[in-house]
């Protein structure tokens, strides 16, 4: 180990990984066991190096660290292979973009995400919410996995297409998305990039969902340009967007690029933590009691609205927490765009940089107990006192996620709506263990709705 200091003169520990073999580096470990792999890393230092193969990459492992990574998207812009891999499937939208272009395309973005469109989204949230808690049958056990993507894929759909979209679109997304999840990510960790190229029944399934969802988006961006009515959802958002910079619209090429992204980004993101969150409530029965009590005070046996939102704290509490233990974009990346500094350390251009929300929110020093599941550590008089850049489940920075306020909005509702119905119980036996893929899923998860 050695000890650096920087220009704030603070004294950071840079040491490199254990466990490093010829060739692969820590790319075994960090295929088979990377949560536990990388959970061992904080310990030995503020900043890791690590090999994935011979390349070298860093993992910061204090929140100053984190911050200054994040916070520089031009110096830590988006990169290295994930990125490449992502092209051909996302085109050059917001995750994909780098630095400039990036800048550019927020700017055209952001204003879908406005409060005001959320409280419209919001309304479509309510009754998907409504229509899901009336599809499970006392004692009959579910896939909480598949029925929270099911139910995120029908909203972020709507919310895209309006009301009235035809069913069948509907449909077409969900059915087609978990597809696209699982090919993108074997994609990602493929080292050799020959998998996409084989020819197995998979990647034939793979181009198939993404070749009908590339042109369902293509007929309903031509639908909507022929019409030009603002439908009051995301995709009339899009079409309607001026830079304020140049005046210039953005093409149907890119419209569809950020709807694809949007659909990825969005959908399973929100799924996995619902999941966790159910798994979480139904092992610990006084948040659960709790959240019981906020909801019947709070709706009184109505579907929770858009307005409800602010009264049910103890609910938002709850995925607050969910989502510091088990954040679904449990790893990141950046790629140094020239020579610079972390932690007093020399980085080279082109030095991969792993950010690890997983690995942050479960550092002692920053979370006391942080494994226990305590939604009101959350509770502001105590909030106020956690480290800035400790907390990232929607990232940081120009590149923070831009569904933050629509994924707690609607998980808010969907666990109020769902909750104030069925208490969740666990099936006996069954191990649940959080599995690092596209997002930290729990995998299947049989639970037993019981009325309330
Ligand atoms: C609980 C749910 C969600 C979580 C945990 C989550 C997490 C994240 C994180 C960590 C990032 C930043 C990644 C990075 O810095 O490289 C991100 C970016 C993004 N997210 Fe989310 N997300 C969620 C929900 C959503 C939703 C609902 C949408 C859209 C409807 C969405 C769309 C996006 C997009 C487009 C980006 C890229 C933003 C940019 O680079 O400008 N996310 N998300």
């Amino acid at each position: 180990m050695k000890t650096t200091s920087d220009t704030s003169a603070r004294t950071w520990r840079v040491t490199a990984a254990p466990r490093r073999l010829p060739l692969v580096g820590h790319a075994l470990l960090l295929g088979r066991r990377p949560l536990e792999f990388l959970t061992s890393l904080p310990a030995l230092g503020d900043l890791v190096e690590l090999r994935i193969g011979t390349k070298q990459a860093f993992l910061p492992c204090h929140p100053e660290l984190v911050q200054k990574v994040l916070l520089n998207a031009r110096v830590y812009d988006t990169g290295g292979p994930v990125k490449e891999k992502a092209r051909p499937i996302l085109g050059n939208g917001l995750i994909t973009s780098d630095w400039a272009d990036h800048r550019r395309q927020r700017r055209m973005v952001q204003p879908a995400f406005h409060p005001a469109r959320i409280a419209t989204y919001a309304g479509v949230m309510r009754e998907e919410c409504a229509a899901h808690a009336a599809t499970w049958e006392a004692g009959k056990p579910v896939d909480i996995s598949d029925a929270m993507q099911g139910l995120t894929a029908r909203i972020t759909a709507r919310a895209l297409f309006s009301t009235e979209m035809a069913p069948h679109s509907v449909a077409e997304i969900q059915r087609s998305l978990p597809v696209m999840v699982e090919g993108a990510y074997r994609r990602a960790v493929d080292p050799t990039g020959l998998l996409a190229k084989l020819p197995l029944a998979a990647n034939r399934e793979f181009d198939a969902a993404l070749g009908r969802l590339h042109a369902l988006i293509d007929g309903i961006v031509g639908d909507y340009r022929r019409t030009g009515e603002d439908r009051g959802d995301l995709l009339s958002a899009l079409l309607a967007a001026r830079d304020d910079e140049d005046g210039g619209q953005m093409s149907d090429q890119e419209v569809h690029d950020q709807v694809i992204t949007l659909l990825l980004a969005g959908v399973e993101t929100t799924a996995s933590a619902l999941t966790w969150a159910w798994h979480l409530l139904a092992a610990h029965p006084e948040a659960e009691r709790r959240l019981h009590a906020e909801v019947d005070e709070v709706l009184a046996g109505r579907t929770p609205t858009y307005a409800d939102v602010p009264k049910l704290a103890y609910t938002q509490r709850v995925f607050t927490e969910t989502l510091r233990l088990y954040p679904p974009a449990w790893m990141y990346t950046r790629m140094t765009t020239e020579d610079t500094e972390l932690g007093g350390h020399r980085l080279r251009t082109g030095t991969d940089i792993l950010i690890s929300p997983y690995v942050i929110h479960r550092m002692p020093g920053l979370f006391a107990d942080p494994e226990d599941f305590d939604p009101d550590r959350w509770l502001p008089e105590r909030a106020k006192d956690v480290t800035r850049g400790s907390y990232l489940p929607f990232g940081a920075g120009s590149r923070k996620c831009i569904g933050d306020v629509f994924g707690m909005t609607e998980a808010t509702l969907a666990l109020a709506a769902l909750a104030s119905r069925w208490r969740l119980r666990p099936v006996p036996g069954v191990a649940v263990r959080p599995r690092a893929q596209m997002s930290l899923t729990a995998g299947p998860l049989p639970m037993v709705p019981e009325p309330r």
